[in-house]
């Protein structure tokens, strides 16, 4: 047999045929192309943009997915418990393992009251975006980040609990002691704007003092969280929700009870009013407030390390501020590394771009509450954690200089 013969023969041949023989049946059947198109790739009806990670879908199906998603990590924990030897489960009954892995089962319960909640908020909040019939037609259907869920539960007991107190206090201090410089009959015609606000302490506290305060804010895992406390619906009154906001990492954890330990919040109930308005979206969409020359202080805290570019960050900043306007930051130096953020700075680099983009730094001849310094703090701890993440947080007070 000649090697041609043997070549058009081979399986080889055949199999890559088939999906050419299926297409040219399919074309002779349906007729048009793009109809075969739409049946190989999906239709246009069905073919949906995939949600970004922040988007209102991808945190409202991630609320919503919470109970389901958190319970597949309990599953996963009670199978790895039942693969040691019956001697060892024994061991583990007597130490009351088993009793802990149901505490967290309830403990889960506890916390989806609130998940559940703000996830038919995001339905009712945002009936569109969040439309069941429309989100079952993705495929794949949105994949909940339950990471991301908890870090936002967790915000609740930094920013709206008395057990966030303490951290709150170290780090707005410094910010709000430079603001309440500013003479009280003055602050309402000033604007204030607080970039990456999370869910919104820091620029409540902004406004509560008289400033016109706008929250800046890109993600929806944090909007909706943040909507919770503003809404009159989901949140009446002082201490009204609980959660256990710890009892998912077991790791350096001297007592168990302290793992369950509950958290009530909001220590107090935040509004939405004139003063002080929500700007949900990316702060590089933040223009200068209409009719003016920019805002009078820009806030960040724990914000600029998380900008893929720091460089068009800062310099959005300077062009929304207006010219004598203040620049308060407070925060480490945390890039997103592996490549991501295209520049990942050093202190000395940020302070050098800032002055090369407009800013004056103030320095030891500045007043003592204005002085570029250190502030050691934490971030979203567990105070009765056996580990301690400490941050070298740089606070400084920066002016846009005037154009001559
Ligand atoms: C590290 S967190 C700090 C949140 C808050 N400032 C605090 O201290 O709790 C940074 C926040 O900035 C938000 N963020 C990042 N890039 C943003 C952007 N381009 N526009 C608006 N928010 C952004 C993130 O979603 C996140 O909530």
């Amino acid at each position: 047999m000649s090697s041609f013969h043997v070549l058009l023969t081979s399986d080889y041949v055949l199999a890559s045929l088939i999906p050419l023989i299926l297409l040219m049946l399919s074309l002779l059947i349906l007729g048009n192309p793009r109809d075969v198109l739409d049946i190989i790739f999906g239709s246009a009806r069905t073919r949906t943009t995939v949600p970004g990670h922040f988007s209102v879908q991808r945190a409202a199906a991630s609320y919503a997915q919470y109970t389901q998603l958190a319970r597949d990590e309990l599953s996963a924990m009670r199978k790895s418990y039942g693969r040691m030897s019956w001697a060892h489960r024994r061991i583990g009954y007597d130490l009351g393992y088993t009793k802990k892995l149901a505490r967290l089962e309830q403990s889960i319960e506890t916390n989806a009251v609130v998940a559940d909640a703000i996830a038919r908020l995001a339905k009712s909040d945002f009936p569109e975006e969040v439309d069941d019939a429309q989100s079952s037609l993705l495929r794949p259907p949105i994949a909940g980040d339950l990471s991301r869920v908890r870090e936002s539960l967790k915000h609740f007991v930094r920013d709206w609990s008395s057990e966030g107190r303490g951290e709150r206090d170290k780090i707005f201090g410094p910010i709000l002691a430079v603001l309440k410089e500013v003479q009280s009959e003055k602050r309402a015609s000033l604007r204030v704007l607080v970039p990456g606000a999370g869910l919104g302490r820091l620029a409540w506290e902004i406004s509560e003092l008289g400033f016109h305060t706008t929250a800046n804010e890109l993600s929806f895992f944090m909007n909706l969280a943040f909507r919770f406390l503003l809404s009159e619906t989901t949140t009446q009154r002082a201490d009204q929700h609980v959660l256990q906001p710890y009892s998912s990492w077991f790791s350096h954890q001297r007592m168990t009870d302290t793992l369950f330990r509950s958290v009530s919040f909001p220590d107090m109930v935040p509004r939405l009013s004139e003063h002080f308005i929500l700007a949900e979206r990316d702060f590089m969409s933040i223009t200068r407030p209409e009719g003016s020359d920019g805002f009078d202080f820009i806030v960040t805290l724990f914000f600029i390390d998380t900008s893929l570019n720091a460089i068009e960050t800062l310099q959005h900043m300077h062009a929304i501020l207006r010219p004598g306007g203040t620049w308060i930051n407070l925060g480490p130096l945390l890039w997103t590394g592996g490549g991501q953020a295209a520049v990942e700075l050093s202190l000395e680099e940020v302070v050098r771009l800032a002055q090369m983009i407009g800013f004056d730094v103030a320095d030891d001849r500045a007043p003592q509450h204005m002085r570029h310094r250190t502030v050691e703090c934490e971030y979203t701890a567990d105070k009765a954690a056996m580990m301690k993440w400490l941050y070298q947080a740089e606070f400084w007070v920066a002016t846009k200089r005037p154009t001559r």
